[in-house]
């Protein structure tokens, strides 16, 4: 996504806001609301949350399963998760949040 745009247009939420609540550790629709403070009801963020919540790396299509089944089986780092999956290998800023899966294990 080239563009910072807003997805929450209750709140006033951008999707930069989303992803480094995922960064610290935000997985699920009540952990964003509480670190960004998406409102989850409107449109915005129904149409959008579920596929960026799901995403880790744009770059190259890379979902949080895949990140999560490459951890299971033994990548440890994010290089050994960008080998697995080629999240990272592009812009890198899934980087960050490839660190904090691996940290958190989920
Ligand atoms: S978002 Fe993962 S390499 Fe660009």
């Amino acid at each position: 996504m080239a563009v910072n745009k807003i997805i929450c247009s209750v709140n006033n939420v951008d999707y930069a806001s989303i992803r480094k609540a995922m960064c610290a550790g935000a997985r699920t629709l009540e952990e964003v609301s509480a670190q960004a403070g998406t409102c989850n009801q409107c449109p915005g963020c129904q149409e959008n949350l579920p596929w960026i919540l799901a995403s880790v790396c744009g770059c190259r299509k890379v979902s949080l399963q895949a990140v999560l089944e490459a951890i299971q089986g033994g990548a440890d780092t994010v290089e050994k998760v960008a080998a697995a999956t080629g999240a990272g290998l592009d812009c890198g800023r899934c980087k960050a949040l490839v660190a904090n899966i691996i940290a958190l294990g989920r």
